[in-house]
């Protein structure tokens, strides 16, 4: 039996702790950590059967029975604690993003040569059913050479203005799921990075220093071209859908609703919107990846999203970022200098 300790018990850690619990049974709890432990963490640990919670995360890496660290707490924090839980030897599953910093990945990947424990990032969504089935089809050979990706990833609301402000922007608090997706269903490297970045959505989004919508094209190393259309607001719910094209097809996904019901009356033929959020539309997807960190542990097998999908996605980033700054073209290669 595997022996976890959750660090950071907000939204995120809420949910790896429900799959741990519920639908994992080679790994166990033994202890969790928030520095705002409250009652409302403190029973949802409980009816767990989880006794053992602490505001120091410390005291979790410190814990010589924990095996692996599951770190969820807010983004600034991530890298310094894998650091720290690797340098003790204990395996780590890191939420998404790393960091913003790519000298602070850094120090996480340095640390990882030292002492060779595993390392999982949280993208979910290469878990998704819809995603991973796309992957399969390009990987077996259904679209040929891939020519164009195209990723549509719009939120059914914005965020508040505030959160904007601290989330490092759009790009990298939303977007990084799509540019590891590109990676993802490619299989192939961001070389260079187009943003056309808008505020359409909410002003105060704009005042605050970020955007809201952005359509952005990608130049990948195998010569394909990568589309990501992002919105923070679709009134129909959250719109999550892919499609690669090549010279053999395309491969396409629809989103998911919870049902496949349509009603035709004398007005039209209507069906469900999309799932709401990423907690309905991804659970499954988080329950996979945190059982395939578990089992790559358990059975020493080789982890398929490590420190560099971590890297890769931030350059992707900082690169667009950059884009927005200068309007222009901008090679990954100048944020990895
Ligand atoms: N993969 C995904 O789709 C996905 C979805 C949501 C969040 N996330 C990521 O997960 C992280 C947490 O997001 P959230 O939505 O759960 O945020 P949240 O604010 O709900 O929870 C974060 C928790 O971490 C705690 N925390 C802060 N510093 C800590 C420390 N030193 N030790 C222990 N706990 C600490 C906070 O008190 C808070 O309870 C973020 O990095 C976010 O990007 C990923």
């Amino acid at each position: 039996m595997l022996k976890i300790g959750i660090i950071g018990l907000g939204r995120i850690g809420k949910v790896h702790m429900t799959s741990i619990c519920t639908r994992i049974p080679e790994a166990k709890i033994i202890i969790a950590a928030d520095p705002f432990l409250n009652d409302e963490m403190i029973d949802f640990a409980k009816e767990f059967g989880i006794e053992n919670l602490t505001k120091d995360y410390k005291e979790v890496l410190n814990n010589k029975e924990v095996d692996a660290v599951l770190i969820c707490s807010s983004t600034d924090t991530h890298a310094d604690i894998s650091a720290e839980a690797i340098e003790l030897g204990k395996h780590v599953f890191c939420e998404k993003p790393v960091d913003h910093s790519i000298a602070k990945i850094n120090k996480v990947k340095e640390a990882l040569e030292e002492n060779p424990v595993k390392f999982q990032v949280g993208f979910n969504r290469r878990y998704d059913h819809n995603f991973a089935a796309i992957r399969k089809a390009v990987l077996d050979g259904k679209v040929g050479d891939v020519h164009v990706t195209k990723i549509t990833s719009r939120d059914p609301n914005p965020p508040s203005a505030e959160y904007a402000a601290v989330s490092g922007g759009m790009l990298l608090d939303m977007t990084i799921h799509d540019f590891d997706m590109v990676r993802f269903l490619t299989g192939a490297e961001p070389v260079s990075i187009y943003v056309e970045p808008a505020v359409l959505v909410d002003k105060a989004i704009g005042e605050a220093g970020d955007i809201d919508t952005a359509i952005i094209t990608i130049k990948m190393s195998d010569g394909s071209i990568a589309m990501i259309d992002n919105s923070r607001k679709a009134i129909y719910g959250y719109d999550q859908r892919a499609e690669v094209f090549g010279s053999g097809g395309m491969v396409a996904s629809k989103n998911d609703s919870e049902s496949t019901v349509v009603i035709s009356d004398e007005n039209g033929v209507v069906g469900e919107k999309p799932l709401y959020f990423f907690l309905e539309r991804y659970m499954d997807s988080f329950t996979l990846e945190v059982k395939e960190f578990i089992d790559a542990v358990i059975n020493d097998k080789e982890i398929k999203t490590g420190i560099d999908a971590g890297l890769k996605s931030i350059e992707m980033a900082l690169a667009g970022n950059i884009s927005i700054k200068e309007k222009r073209v901008v090679e990954i290669s100048e944020v990895q200098k």
